[in-house]
Formats: C-alpha cells, sequence, structure tokens
C-alpha cells in the first residue's frame, strides 16, 4: 500500500492548495479568500463539527483541485484567470453530511476491496427514506439498484421505444435527457411550456397534439430541472392521464425530489391516486443531489407494475462500487437532520437571490424556484445588448446562449450553463447554481451585475 495516498488518487494536497489560490479563491475578493487560507485546515482535518447545534454553511469550502466537474472543468476552455466561479454544473458546495465521511473513513479501515455481497443496507435506507419523507411505500423487491439516473433512463428508453419510436419531453428541461435519448438511439420532441405569472406552465393543447402514435414514451421531471417547477397532483394526473390515454410510457425522473422549496410538496408519481396511471410508470431516484453524491454512482428506479419494471430489468446492468453503497447507506440512515439544515439554507439562498435581482438586475427576469437549487435566469435583454444573436456566428459559438456564457465568462469570471441546451424555451435563458456559501452567492452576483451595468 503507498505511504501517501494523494499520490496515487490524482488529488495532490499541494496542487490543490496551490490551485486554490491560482483560480477562483485567490481572483476574488476578501470574503471568499478565507476559505483559500483555510483549504488546508479543510484537506487535512476530518469530519465538520456542529456549533450550536448547526452545520456551517456559510464558510465556503474549497473544492478547486478536487477534480471536480463544477470548478474544475470550465477553467480548462477560457485563457488563464479569466474563469473565476463554477455556477454551472448542478452539483453542491458544501461540505458534506458527517455521517457519510464517519462511514467511508470505517470501510476504508478494512483494507480489501474485492466483490461486494448484498446492497440490503442500500435497499433499506432507500424505502425507509421514501416511505417517512414522502408517503411512498415500496416494497424493496421492486427497486432496482442503478449506478446512476442516467442508466435506468436509458435502459427504459430502449425498453419502450421501439425502432423509429419517439420520446416526448416538455421543455425547457435538463440536457441530460437528450443525451441519453441518443444513447438509446431514440428521437426527441418538445413540447414548450408558457410562462405565466413568473411560473412555468405544462401547455396542454400543445402536450396533447405532440403525442402523435410514434410517441412512446414521455419524461415527466419532478421537480423540473432547471425551471424548478414542483408539480401538483393535478398536474402530474393529468400529465399521466394523457399518456395513458395515447398509449405512451411515462419515465417520471424525481432526483430533485427531496430539494424543495418551503410552500411546496413533492408527489411521489407512484403515489397518485389512479392506479392505471401509476402502473403505467417507472420512477427514477437518488439520493445524489439530496447529498450530493454523485460521484458515488448510486441511484434506483421501480415502478409499482412487475411487468414494466421487468421490462427495464431486460436491458440493465448495475456496476456498483463498495464506498458508493458505504456512503449512500450512510446519508439514508444518518443524514436527515444534515439535509434539512442544508435544505433551509438554500431557501434562504434563492430568497436572497430574488431579492437580490429585483434590487440590482433590473435586466434580468427571474423568480424564486419551487425545488431544485439551480435557477433558470431570463437574460434576453442583456443579450440584445450585447449583440448575441449577430454575433454568435462569427465568434463560431453554437448559439446566442453560448456566447453570451462566454461574454460573462470573459466579462465577470461567472460561468453558467446557456439556456439553449434545455430544448425549446431556453432561448434567452442561463441557468445557474446557488447552491454555495452566501457569501460566494453574492461575490458571484455582485460580479455579475458589474458586467451588466457596462453594458
Ligand atoms: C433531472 C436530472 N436527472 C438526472 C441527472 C443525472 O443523474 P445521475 O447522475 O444519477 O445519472 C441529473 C443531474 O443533474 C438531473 O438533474
Amino acid at each position: 500500500m503507498p505511504k501517501n495516498p494523494d499520490s496515487n488518487s490524482g488529488f495532490n494536497r499541494r496542487s490543490f492548495i496551490k490551485g486554490a489560490g491560482m483560480t477562483a479563491l485567490a481572483g476574488a475578493a476578501g470574503a471568499v479568500a478565507t476559505a483559500s487560507t483555510s483549504a488546508s485546515a479543510q484537506s487535512s482535518s476530518s469530519i465538520p463539527k456542529l456549533a450550536n447545534g448547526k452545520y456551517d454553511f456559510d464558510t465556503p469550502y474549497n473544492r478547486v483541485g478536487s477534480n471536480c466537474a463544477r470548478w474544475d472543468s470550465p477553467g480548462l476552455n477560457y485563457p488563464a484567470g479569466v474563469f473565476k466561479y463554477g455556477m454551472g454544473v448542478a452539483s453542491i458546495d458544501f461540505e458534506c453530511a458527517p455521517c457519510i465521511t464517519e462511514a467511508l473513513a470505517e470501510r476504508t479501515n478494512h483494507h480489501n476491496w474485492g466483490y461486494m455481497s448484498s446492497t440490503q443496507p442500500l435497499r433499506d435506507g432507500i424505502v425507509g427514506w421514501n416511505g417517512e419523507r414522502h408517503g411512498v411505500e415500496l416494497d424493496p423487491d421492486s427497486i432496482t439498484i442503478a449506478s446512476g439516473v442516467y442508466s435506468g433512463m436509458i435502459a427504459a428508453m430502449r425498453a419502450f421505444i421501439p425502432a423509429a419510436g419517439k420520446l416526448l419531453l416538455v421543455t425547457p428541461v435538463y440536457s441530460g435527457f437528450y443525451t441519453m435519448a441518443r444513447n438509446a438511439h431514440v428521437a426527441t420532441v418538445d413540447s414548450q411550456m408558457i410562462r405565466k405569472n413568473g411560473r412555468y406552465e405544462v401547455n396542454w393543447k400543445d402536450l396533447e397534439a405532440k403525442m402523435t402514435s410514434d410517441i412512446r414514451a414521455m419524461v415527466v421531471c419532478n421537480p423540473q430541472n432547471p425551471t424548478g417547477n414542483v408539480w401538483t397532483e393535478e398536474e402530474l394526473l393529468r400529465m399521466g392521464r394523457l399518456a395513458l390515454e395515447h398509449n405512451i410510457v411515462v419515465l417520471s425522473d424525481e432526483i430533485h425530489s427531496d430539494v424543495i422549496r418551503s410552500g411546496h410538496k413533492y408527489v411521489p408519481f407512484a403515489s397518485l391516486p389512479d392506479r392505471a396511471v401509476v402502473n403505467n410508470s417507472v420512477s427514477f431516484n437518488a439520493i445524489s443531489k439530496t447529498f450530493n453524491m454523485a460521484g458515488m454512482k448510486n441511484a434506483y428506479f421501480y415502478s409499482k407494475s412487475p411487468t414494466m419494471l421487468d421490462r427495464v430489468d431486460q436491458y440493465h446492468h448495475a456496476e456498483l462500487s463498495t464506498l458508493g453503497v458505504a456512503a449512500n447507506a450512510a446519508a439514508y440512515r444518518h443524514g436527515a437532520e444534515w439535509f434539512d439544515q442544508a435544505n433551509a439554507y438554500l431557501d434562504e439562498n434563492h430568497t436572497f437571490m430574488e431579492n437580490y435581482i429585483k434590487q440590482n438586475m433590473p435586466d434580468v427576469v427571474y423568480t424564486k424556484n419551487e425545488g431544485t437549487f439551480m435557477t433558470f435566469l431570463d437574460v434576453s435583454k442583456i443579450m440584445t445588448s450585447i449583440g448575441a444573436a449577430e454575433q454568435y456566428i462569427a465568434a463560431e459559438k453554437a448559439s446566442p446562449e453560448y456566447y453570451f456564457r462566454d461574454w460573462l465568462v470573459h466579462n465577470s469570471g461567472v460561468y453558467l450553463n446557456p439556456g439553449s441546451v434545455y430544448g425549446a424555451g431556453g432561448e434567452g435563458h442561463v441557468r445557474m447554481n446557488l447552491a454555495s456559501s452566501r457569501m460566494v452567492l453574492k461575490e458571484v452576483l455582485d460580479s455579475m451585475t458589474m458586467a451588466f451595468n457596462k453594458v
């Protein structure tokens, strides 16, 4: 066994600290620089302690140099020093729940990594969490464990959509569904939502018109990423009944189901009060958004119809890792308190951001999301002011929204996701992640405001 595990893992502590000083954290103002100076403490200390019964989400947790997609990837595409803030990828910046670090530490005390025997602790966790928090009763045997929502969804698309069949998406929606459809060799059709009084609504007439005989499955994303819609029981039933009438299977992606803003309620598709609608669906979920464990590769899917589940299972095979199972099982069992505090903090971030935008960014349109830790900002006025629609071709960008994304990085250091990747209705928008320390969030918003004010 190597004496210095860092030398093997690609996570080099010295370069981590140096990296932290060189990119976002060094370039940023005093508040965030605090994170830079505490990076060595963070990387050498182990498990976060509670202060007065509270976890600390305020002190920025430095992820730069840890090979993370959110903070380390975007900079590779810009000249050194230009990129500062990774506010795109849907991952959380907080130090994880202590129970996760504890479970991993305990398992690494045993130095053998052969095949794992059972995923039972994970199954028990899934059943307990969904029952206690969301009132949905799951039979452990009706759950298929997956390495991600991606692999389950791709299997379902292959199972239900024959050659020349299509997948229906209610848009703007998570760009990953287009990738999954490509992987399953399936074409997609968009039904664009309408924005009414600050909320996205399904365009029912359009949705039904798009339910032609070649559409064989539709995705219900609840909460909807990136718009943040948390669908009501009435909306879910209406989508479910339309799908059933048109012989379309519902694939319900509920990966953001725990991250619900106060005043809203997540309704699991499988809990709808219509047996036929429920039996026409497969639900996909994970605890990876809840606890920021996307790198631990665990998810699951289930159906109240054994036949439907069996069809997906025929196209699916999961490869899980021992550490991923240990981490996920620990989060289900012991993480509720951490998550409730984190979610309350995210709620305040949403309110903070809504107020900040109203007060300081007159050209940006945004209403607080109902769920998720993402926001979808209408920046069309600023895009017009910088001539994005005219400039993007000469600048060799894929769309005006990509042009805006790069303009913003060059003018503020802030990296966001271009709205055009989320299908019809994404034009003129960017997606921004607000799951960060509020200090960082404010600094990011200040940088964006300065850039917008110069236009
Ligand atoms: C709606 C939605 N589905 C699926 C995923 C990806 O899931 P996984 O990492 O489990 O494959 C994401 C990630 O952001 C997402 O937002």
